[in-house]
């Protein structure tokens, strides 16, 4: 087809990508910029989120330009940046970004982003008319997605964002890892995995072995800590090699004897624009803690960027171009406000444009697991939830090395 004759010829869409990075941003990026493109559309980069379109802009031109969507991260760069006012930055960026649009000739937006992201395009869109589709992203896979799960004839509400399925087989490698070195100490490590208000992420680590796990939807009061210890010790010595791993949310929420209250442990006391304040280091409280009541040795291990880092998986490259195609679907139809995601939580092959559909995009977030996917007094995932992940990643599949050697006696 000529370019005269393409539907959006002469008019530009552009990409930003807001928040934290994930392994499947750049494919995201691609899958939609080559959709658009042949649709007519001019694609623009905004780099480093909303702030690309602050001051004089930060905008590039990806059309026609070669790219790799297999390389994890967003080569359009990455920001907390808030369009409106927050305690941390009070003032109202939105006339610098209207005008911005309107310099650089954007028809449309396309944020890749999570709650926060998307959530202030929604606000856009609704205050100011500017068109915005919002594409999902978070390795938290906190965003509601409205994706069902069927199993064993139910429906369960679960998520799939994009970035997720990349980051938990990410976090599946790394807890197989762990379990060697967890056996030659006879130790417990305490795994943790990013995942601020939902235990989604911790779940593929329990999928990648992890013993226990502990997740930011049960907190762990004065009396669930006694419970806990007692768990643990119990799964500890009943353990075939005596070790244990144990992961954890970092946003669990943990009762402090010392402080006589139950928190968060904080990485740092600053917060971002959207005022989230950074999680880390609760592992190494629970280690101490488990060492100290227990006398067990325990070690923690924070999983931390590992999660986020690295290669676009298969199935993330899949998904985001499903998801693109629903973007074609919505510029078409001239559905803004809306976001893409998968009607049903579905294998590899099951991909499919006909399997996607759009919900309102925006306060969406922090959608926890659902209560059939954790057992609170096991401390464990359920059936339902490793049949969630097998959808996902496949079947799992543990490499171990079960030796009993006999003891020699003088
Ligand atoms: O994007 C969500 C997330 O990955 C959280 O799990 C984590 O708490 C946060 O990002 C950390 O982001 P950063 O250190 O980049 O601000």
């Amino acid at each position: 087809m000529s370019q005269n004759k393409k539907l959006f010829n002469g008019k530009t869409l552009a990409i930003l990508t807001g928040g934290g990075d994930t392994p499947a941003l750049n494919s995201s990026i691609e899958s939609i910029r080559n959709r658009a493109s042949v649709l007519g559309y001019k694609v623009y980069g905004i780099r480093k989120g909303w702030k690309g379109l602050l001051g004089d802009g930060d905008v590039v031109d990806l059309s026609n330009q070669p790219y790799d969507g297999f390389y994890g991260g967003t080569a359009l760069l990455s920001s907390r940046t808030n369009p409106f006012p927050s305690k941390k930055n009070p003032e109202d960026r939105v006339p610098q970004i209207l005008r911005n649009l309107e310099r650089y000739k954007i028809d449309v937006i396309v944020t890749i982003g999570g709650d926060d992201t998307n959530g202030a395009a929604k606000r856009l869109y609704l205050q100011e008319g500017i068109p915005v589709i919002g594409f999902p992203k978070t390795i938290d896979n906190d965003l509601r997605t409205r994706s069902m799960h069927h199993y064993n004839g139910t429906e369960i509400e679960a998520v799939l964002c994009p970035g997720f399925p990349s980051a938990a087989k990410g976090i599946m490698e790394f807890t197989h890892r762990m379990r060697t070195t967890a056996e030659s100490h006879s130790r417990i490590i305490v795994l943790e995995v990013m995942g601020r208000d939902a235990g989604w992420l911790t779940g593929s680590a329990s999928f990648g072995g992890a013993d226990i796990a502990l997740i930011p939807e049960y907190e762990i009061t004065r009396e669930r800590k006694d419970f806990f210890f007692e768990r643990v010790k119990e799964a500890y010595m009943t353990s075939k090699k005596k070790a244990l791993i144990i992961a954890v949310s970092e946003g669990v929420r943990w009762y402090d004897e010392a402080k006589d209250k139950l928190g968060v442990v904080y990485a740092s006391s600053e917060v971002d624009e959207y005022g989230h304040p950074r999680f880390g280091g609760i592992s190494g409280v629970i280690a101490s803690e488990i060492t100290n009541k227990l006398k067990i040795e325990a070690r923690a291990q924070i999983s931390g960027y590992y999660a986020r880092a690295g290669e676009c998986r298969l199935y993330d490259r899949r998904l985001t171009q499903t998801l693109a195609d629903k973007v074609v679907d919505l510029l078409l139809s001239n559905q803004y406000g809306q976001m893409p995601v998968m009607k049903s939580i579905v294998k590899f092959q099951g991909l499919e444009e006909f399997n996607t559909t759009s919900v309102d995009m925006g306060s969406i977030g922090n959608m926890p697991l659902a209560e059939v996917y954790y057992d609170v007094n096991k401390f464990q995932f359920s059936d339902a939830f490793n049949d969630f992940m097998t959808q996902i990643v496949g079947e799992q599949h543990f490499l171990t090395f079960d030796y009993d050697f006999p003891v020699v006696i003088p």
